[in-house]
């Protein structure tokens, strides 16, 4: 089981330095945390694996804003989320930025959690199991089966909301995915200590990417202990 805490756009170095010192998962549970850019160096070198919100395909160049994968293995960073919605909906990424970002941090030693999901209006209109084929081909078409990526599946209507998926749904989805690539699948969207063990009991669930239910670590803690029961 895998579970990574994406903390979007929260915990500066100091906060950073604060949850490392009191987070305590159980150790049968891989954990993956994902601080901003700047609380990056202030939590490697602890026992978890350390991971960007996002790396640039490029080595270095004219792209204002932007962290490459050389950048962030010198601070002793192990991965980088790519595709994120939040990434694709608020800042235009499209698929074939999120492919070309994967395969690049692939290439340079990185591991990669390269998200999907549906928004909303695609369930309802039928189309989910499109929506996903075009994002899973896109990053499977330029990284292949790498074995250091991971896929997120985050129905988009299910992130922040309080609405999870059910875990037939979760489930559906992941078989889904998982017939498209023969990667890791992680479910996304509003898992909270309360829901954790029912949806990550699913057998086509490999983990969770934690959003809001990360920046606690007793919390946190707690999402991990109910991974390792399941
Ligand atoms: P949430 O976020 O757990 O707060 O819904 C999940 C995510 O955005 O990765």
């Amino acid at each position: 089981m895998l579970i990574a805490g994406n903390w979007k756009m929260f915990k500066g170095p100091q906060e950073t330095r604060t949850f490392v010192e009191s987070f305590r998962p159980p150790e049968s549970v891989d954990v993956v945390l994902c601080p901003p850019f700047v609380s990056l160096e202030s939590a490697v070198g602890g026992p978890h694996a350390i991971y960007a919100q996002n790396v640039h395909w490029e080595s270095s160049g004219a792209y204002t804003g932007e962290v490459s994968a050389e950048m962030l293995l010198e601070v002793g960073v192990q991965g980088a989320l790519v595709g994120h919605s939040e990434r694709r909906q608020n800042f235009g990424e499209t698929d074939e930025m999120v492919a070309r970002r994967a395969r690049s941090a692939l290439d340079a030693g990185l591991g990669v959690i390269a998200c999907v999901g549906e928004t909303l209006e695609q369930r309802e209109s039928g189309d989910t199991e499109l929506v996903l084929k075009i994002q899973v081909e896109a990053i499977a078409y330029a990284a292949g089966e790498h074995e250091k990526l991971v896929i997120a599946y985050e129905p988009v209507w299910a992130i922040g909301t309080g609405t999870t998926a059910t875990p037939e749904q979760a489930e559906e989805a992941h078989r889904f995915i998982k017939g498209l690539i023969d990667r890791p699948v992680l479910y996304g969207g509003s898992v909270k200590p309360e829901n954790a063990a029912e949806l990550l009991a699913q057998p086509s669930l490999d983990g969770a990417l934690v959003g809001g239910a990360s920046l606690d670590p007793d919390s946190f803690a707690a999402i991990c202990h109910a991974a390792s029961r399941s």
